[in-house]
């Protein structure tokens, strides 16, 4: 059994799932209780490109067919979700922290950015589970 690869897509799933759950489920509330989510699903995030980049490596090396393709625009889609999440969500936790910004506006601002990170993180799972049938 290669367990590397078995060790490296399982811990893939696993973080994708939480980051993709997590950011459905903030997106449903309006961002209620990001606070104690907000780090775990970049936490998860970080873990999902390491593995994925491994899993690319590994896997799917030399020219790209169409299921590279496929993976690809999952892969954009998950990198833009992260930023989206990072640069707005992120901000406006940290403003809300330093006083700098009123309850409501901060949590829309996250409401919004799990949003668009929701949207996109539905074209990567479509794409992941897609892209060896492409
Ligand atoms: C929420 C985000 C993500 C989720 C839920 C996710 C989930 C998955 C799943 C379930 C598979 C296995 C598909 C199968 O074997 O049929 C997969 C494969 C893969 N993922 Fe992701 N993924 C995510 C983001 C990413 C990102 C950001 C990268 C790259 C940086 C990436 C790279 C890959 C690669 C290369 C494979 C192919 C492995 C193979 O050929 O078996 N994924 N992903």
């Amino acid at each position: 059994m290669q367990i590397a690869l078995v060790t490296a897509i399982s811990l893939h799933a696993l973080a994708g799932v939480f980051w993709a759950g997590t950011t459905f489920t903030l997106a449903r509330s309006g961002g209620a209780d990001a606070e104690s989510l907000f780090r775990p699903q970049m936490g998860a995030a970080t873990l999902v490109v390491l593995t994925g980049v491994y899993l690319w490596l590994q896997l799917h090396e030399g020219p790209p067919s169409m299921t590279e393709h496929v993976l690809g625009i999952g892969i954009l889609a998950a990198l833009i979700a992260a930023g989206v999440q990072g640069a707005i969500g992120g901000r406006a936790l940290q403003s809300l922290r330093n006083g700098a910004a009123s309850e409501s506006d901060a949590r829309s601002k996250v409401a919004l950015a799990q949003r668009i990170a929701a949207l996109l993180l539905a074209v990567t799972v479509i794409c992941m589970v897609a892209a060896r049938y492409a």
